[in-house]
């Protein structure tokens, strides 16, 4: 069987900023059978996260996350179709998901690294497993209680930056959860602003690339800042810390904008602003989502009630929006785009009649389970292989099927208060990949 891949072509340098030329798609032979123990799955979602920035460099700078090889294919979080399956645990038609996904259109897989996703949890929408029911969404829930310090009813103000990103737009909706009184975003466009104001109940937004970011805190900030959810780092950051009050807390979750710099992680502040840190006794500490494997399971059913109850809002973004990561990886735009940018796009055969007939059956089954809309959806997808997240990371240990919310009857959804505790990191901690530099 043919396929197509992304393969890594060459590597932008430790200061480079990444280009589609770094990348390459080729085809590629899928062998006819599997082995026992292995899958053949169909790829429908894969994620672009801003860590993969260091994967791309000769040394990423950690033990446990392995550089991409040249002319090797690409991996990361992804979500995809079972098709053939010889490991006990999976059957053809099962939703898959693994942090170790190869970018192509198809794969055969060890079971091993595989775990059931369950569609209900995200209402059909299988790409949430990679963003807001996933590793972004749990980097946003868990990195607001272990490092936030909210207390509901004592009127904190919230400043998130990357907020028009996947964990940043999570991570205000969660504050206001939370208990919050006020959350300000920080994003780079006054199209984001407007999106994060009128759609994702933010009280007020910053153009960081238009705007004076301090003299607008300080204005939307009136009582100053107690919580910093920082995501970018750098100047914006900076600014926003002088804008902290005394026994504040800084949610040190990302740096993006210091990712294509050769400095180490979490880069240094300023003297003066960390001066400001010890003044007015503000905690910085590192937080990392993957140190906190033991709360996945009841974060992401946290996730998924709250997104179920339209409490917590997923941006819905078209492919051609596609705004994640772009700047770090903006070689995956001409993959994610399809033919529209002169790039061939790995799409899954079409002609082949025994593939027509098998995604037939699948779209049968997504109409089945959740109506017409989402089969639409699915069958645009099929011409797509990226996708935006988004992100995270993923799902749920329901490989074996023991727990109710994993259903073997998708089409009846679990009621909510079947939803059983899972592990979604089970298979990144069997492959022995941690946190990196980015996280
Ligand atoms: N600690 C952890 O365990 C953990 C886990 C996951 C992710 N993260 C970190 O969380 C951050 C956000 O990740 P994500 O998954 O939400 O990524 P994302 O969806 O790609 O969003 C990133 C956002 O960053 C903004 N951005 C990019 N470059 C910037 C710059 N130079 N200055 C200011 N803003 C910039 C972009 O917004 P604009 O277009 O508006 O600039 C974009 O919306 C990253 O730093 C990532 O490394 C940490």
């Amino acid at each position: 069987m043919i396929i197509q891949r992304v393969v890594l072509n060459s590597r932008p340098g430790k200061n480079g900023t990444p280009a589609a030329e770094n990348f390459r798609v080729e085809e590629a032979t899928l062998p006819d059978q599997i082995s026992e123990g292995q899958v053949r799955v169909r790829t429908l979602y894969l994620s672009v996260d801003p860590y993969m920035r260091c994967r791309l460099n000769e040394e990423t700078g950690v033990d446990y996350l392995k550089p991409w090889q040249l002319s090797q294919v690409t991996d990361g979080g992804g979500v995809g179709i079972v098709e053939e399956s010889k490991y006990a645990h999976l059957s053809e038609g099962d939703f898959v998901t693994s942090f170790s996904w190869p970018w192509q259109t198809r794969a055969i897989l060890d079971g091993e690294i595989l775990e059931k996703v369950t569609p209900q949890l995200v209402d059909g929408h299988l790409s949430y497993f990679l963003g807001a029911i996933g590793m972004p969404g749990l980097t946003s829930l868990l990195g607001i209680k272990e490092k936030g310090h909210v207390t509901a009813g004592s009127n904190q103000t919230m400043v998130v930056s990357g907020a028009a990103g996947c964990c940043g737009s999570l991570a205000g909706q969660i504050a206001r959860l939370e208990g919050c009184s006020r959350v300000v975003g920080i994003c780079g466009t006054d199209e984001k602003r407007s999106v994060l104001v009128s759609e994702l109940g933010f009280d007020a937004a910053v153009n960081y690339r238009t705007e004076d970011v301090e003299g607008q805190l300080r204005d939307l900030c009136p009582a100053g800042v107690d919580v910093y959810f920082d995501n970018v780092g750098g100047s914006v950051s900076d600014a926003v810390i002088r804008q902290m009050n005394e026994n504040g807390h800084v949610v040190l979750c990302g740096q993006i904008s210091q990712y294509n710099r050769d400095v180490p992680y979490p880069p240094q502040l300023p003297p003066a602003v960390e001066a400001i840190l010890k003044e007015r006794n503000i905690t910085r500490e590192r937080f990392t989502v993957l140190n906190y494997r033991d709360k996945f399971d009841s974060g992401i059913l946290q996730l998924s009630r709250w997104f179920r109850e339209g409490k917590l809002k997923v941006g819905l973004r078209r492919e051609a929006d596609l705004p994640r990561s772009s700047r770090l990886l903006p070689g995956l735009l001409p993959v994610a785009l399809g033919a529209d940018t002169g790039v061939r796009s790995p799409r899954p055969l079409t002609r082949n009649p025994a593939c027509t007939e098998t995604r037939r059956r699948h779209r049968n089954l997504l109409r089945n389970r959740f109506g017409p809309t989402l089969s639409n959806g699915s069958c645009r997808l099929r011409r797509v292989f990226l996708l935006f997240v988004v992100s995270v990371k993923r799902s749920l240990g329901a490989r074996h099927c023991s727990k109710p919310w994993a259903s073997p009857h998708p089409e009846r959804p679990p009621p909510s208060h079947e939803l059983l505790p899972f592990v979604p990191f089970r298979s990144v901690a069997k492959k022995n990949v941690a946190s990196h530099s980015f996280f």
